[in-house]
């Protein structure tokens, strides 16, 4: 069984993770984002990548561009030329216009230069295996620029796409999501299969028991998303090793 965790990520106590960027004050997943959680002391971010038309990973949650710019629709059809014409912030501010959707590229800079770690959530992108495989590999190349010093976690709700990375990608410790209603009793053979150093629950309907389960079996469990810092203290005192949330600056005390 394959549960150590990799050189890159030992079993942490307990960390923070700025969930798209400090998302509840800055339009997430953008620098701006990236940038408030850090000054706040944030030494761990989250967030989500996919890939566009010529190969370039970007950085964004949704699957379209709808709800978190200024555009609509698929962005699968762009290139990283289209990214200097989109707007990623005024739709959470108007302080934060002309804030861009960044490349993992600008990420991986950011990591280096602010010497903080990161949870990379690889999307479950829409468009097959071939993308989905072109997708993996991307990302692994730009985790060559990174910092030697540099931690990173990948994690998915795609177990095929984690255990393809694994597969081909194995030095990066890797963290299985779930939500509540798909925890199934196979958790144990996923994590394996996917060489899962984390399990990623959703915060909703988890027990303490159940986290001891995870614990017992040598998984560290970093939970999503947890807004409350009652609840992130109660995570914390039952063995999770990490919480995802909204509101970093205000759950830093925890650490
Ligand atoms: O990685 C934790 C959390 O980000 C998973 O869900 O939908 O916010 O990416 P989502
Ligand atoms: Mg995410």
């Amino acid at each position: 069984m394959d549960t150590i965790a990799s050189a890159l990520v030992p079993l942490f106590e307990r960390a923070v993770f700025a969930h798209r960027g400090l998302s509840s004050r800055a339009p997430e997943n953008t620098l701006e984002a990236f940038a408030l959680a850090v000054d706040r002391g944030a030494t761990w971010l989250e967030t989500d990548v996919d890939i566009l038309a010529d190969g370039t990973p970007v950085i964004i949650h949704d699957s379209t561009l709808d709800r978190t710019t200024n555009r609509a629709g698929s962005f699968y059809p762009l290139t990283a030329a289209d990214l200097e014409d989109i707007d990623a912030g005024s739709w959470y501010g108007k302080e934060f216009a002309g804030a861009r959707l960044p490349r993992l590229s600008d990420f991986i800079d950011f990591l280096n230069e602010r010497k903080v770690n990161a949870n990379i959530e690889i999307k479950q992108n829409e468009q097959g295996a071939e993308r989905t495989i072109l997708l993996i590999d991307a990302v692994a190349k730009e985790l060559e620029r990174l910092d030697p010093e540099r931690q990173i976690i990948i994690s998915s709700f795609g177990q095929p796409l984690l255990m393809a990375f694994h597969q081909r990608h194995p030095q990066y410790a890797i963290g299985v999501l779930y939500e509540t209603a798909a925890l199934y009793d196979d958790w144990l053979a996923v994590l394996e299969l996917c060489g899962a150093t984390y399990i990623h629950p959703e915060d909703s309907g988890l027990t303490a028991s159940k986290v001891k389960q995870f614990r017992e079996a040598g998984f560290g469990v970093n939970v999503w998303t947890v807004d409350d810092v009652d609840r992130a203290n109660q995570l914390f005192n039952w063995g999770c090793t990490g919480v995802f949330t909204n509101c970093s600056d205000q759950m830093m005390h925890l650490v």
